[in-house]
């Protein structure tokens, strides 16, 4: 019999915890809609108590997310775990995930508890969240340097008040797969084994090993994964979602027992997504997803792929939604070709959504040879992240090259009313970033300004991503265009519509991390 190991997906949480990862409220939904199509089991949506932001998120996922579970995460504290549940209150299938840390060292350095009163905050905190639904997750901060024999007790008592999964993280990213295995076969064995209690584990990447812990603690029995999309999260990262989702598909000889439910197909989708959302490029060499994934350079490999693709691939780029980059569509596509398209590259977008996403195909189309695939995701998710903004780029005109002192003309809606500014700058850049900042009144800080062409070629759509600060607050914005420098103001705009949207709904400052 198969035994279904559970994917808990927490991009939306731990992976936008970490720095330049923050998502507003659109794009945070289009992310959810992607994670249900994939097939996650549960959508951890944020930490309600963080700030009104994360409230929101997570309130408006359970909302609209109706076939997955959604998570909310919640401290022991009753404030904590009432601003969870109310968030949660109209999800179709909640979960109340609340946590402490069991370790000495956090005991001691951090929460100055003694071990009989972590007992009672759990004992506490688990029946708290029981009140508001069924299905309660207990998490042991830093269990991976906690004592066993404290650790048995703390889950005997989040058992005992009701929790039905136990999680054991490795927050540090400090254990080793033979390590960890053994530890979750001896809490296996030592927590009521005849209860169906399941076993999870949250594994950090600080030594590399999160995917490698997580396999090996699935074959020690834990059943579920939390994990998120391109293994964003704190610090190094958590386990990489589709990492271990492709290692016991493909590993059948040794993971024969278990299947995860995720619809692999979805798998490149949702990649390509959250790295446009969030502006931070995939590693070319990163597994499953990277450009180079499935790019065999050397002739000897090329030949063999050539003659049978199982000379050198384990696993096929379509089994993942890649799909090799030829050309798709082009100027004399239509409303239905596009439609077909985004249906296969799981783009499932409609109504104001689709009919913005359609005219800047068309535009591109009308520019550029051709249209591959990737400049379609890069359209989409532009296109779906600015439905509530308060900046909007119009025409960008500018002056440069050898002799011309670089000048730019920027049209931006502002508030709904249409303005206009001329600035110089030291190149054509500098010149519309100037004449931005003098329409958005912006006092924030351009840290880093990046170009990534999305597609080869002389015609390829260009991606930038820059990142700004204000007050300590860091957010990352995107522009896809063939033109770099329209590409550039609209990475601009994008972060400076971030920026506000963070004023307006929860103060400059960084959200309250853990
Ligand atoms: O890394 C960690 O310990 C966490 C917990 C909240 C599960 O993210
Ligand atoms: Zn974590």
């Amino acid at each position: 019999m198969t035994d279904t190991i559970r994917i808990f997906d927490t991009t939306l949480r731990d992976g936008e915890q970490s720095p330049g990862c923050s998502m507003h409220l659109a794009e945070k939904l289009a992310l959810a809609r992607q994670l249900e199509r994939l097939g996650v089991d549960v959508i951890e949506a944020g930490f309600p108590i963080a700030s009104d932001g994360d409230f929101e998120a997570v309130r408006a996922i359970a909302d609209e997310v109706r076939g997955t579970r959604v998570c909310g995460l919640a401290r022991t504290g009753a404030d904590d775990i009432d601003r969870c549940g109310a968030a949660l209150e109209r999800a179709a299938s909640p979960r109340i995930h609340t946590f402490i840390a069991t370790s000495d060292i956090h005991l001691e350095h951090k929460l100055r508890m003694s071990r009989d009163q972590v007992l009672a905050e759990v004992d506490r905190a688990v029946r708290r969240a029981r009140g508001y639904c069924d299905d309660v997750e207990f998490s042991a901060e830093d269990a991976t340097r906690s004592d066993l024999g404290f650790l048995v007790q703390v889950f005997q008592v989040a058992l005992g008040a009701g929790a039905t999964t136990l999680n054991v993280p490795d927050t540090v990213g400090y254990t080793q797969p033979g390590e960890y295995a053994r530890l979750i076969g001896a809490l296996r064995e030592q927590i009521d084994p005849g209860s169906d209690v399941v076993f999870a584990v949250h594994c950090h990447d600080d030594l590399g090993l999160a995917v490698a812990n997580s396999l090996a603690a699935v074959q020690a029995g834990a059943r579920q994964v939390e994990c998120t999309v391109n293994g964003i999260g704190e610090r190094a990262g958590n386990t990489s979602m589709e990492e271990v989702v492709m290692a016991i598909k493909t590993r059948r000889d040794i993971f024969g027992d278990v299947d995860t439910n995720i619809q692999t197909t979805e798998i490149y989708p949702a990649s390509r997504l959250l790295s446009s959302t969030i502006g931070v490029p995939v590693q070319p060499n990163k597994a499953i997803v990277g450009d180079n994934a499935f790019a065999h350079e050397a002739g000897i490999h090329q030949d063999g792929v050539l003659k049978a693709a199982i000379t050198y691939e384990i696993m096929t780029p379509q089994s993942i939604g890649r799909s090799s980059n030829e050309l798709v569509l082009g100027k004399h596509s239509g409303r239905h070709a596009f439609r077909e398209r985004l249906q296969e590259l799981g783009l499932g977008i409609e109504g104001e959504e689709f009919e913005k996403s359609f005219r800047r195909f068309k535009d591109l189309a009308d520019k550029k040879k051709t249209v591959y695939n990737e400049d379609i995701e890069a359209i989409v998710a532009d296109s779906v992240i600015q439905l509530d903004d308060r900046f909007e780029l119009g025409e960008v005109t500018i002056l440069a090259g050898t002799f011309a002192k670089p000048t730019a003309t920027v049209a931006l809606v502002v508030d709904g009313e249409m303005q206009k500014a001329t600035a110089l700058g030291i190149g054509p850049v500098d010149a519309v970033f100037k004449a931005i900042a003098e329409l958005t009144e912006t006092k924030s800080d351009l840290l880093r300004f990046q170009v990534n062409a999305i597609t080869g070629g002389m015609d390829a759509l260009g991606e930038v991503s820059v990142t700004v600060c204000e007050d300590g607050r860091r957010v990352i914005g995107h522009g896809a265009h063939p033109d770099i420098i329209v590409a550039s103001a609209k990475a601009y705009v994008h972060a400076l519509n971030k920026l506000s949207w963070h004023k307006s709904s929860h103060g400059l400052s960084e959200p309250k991390g853990i």
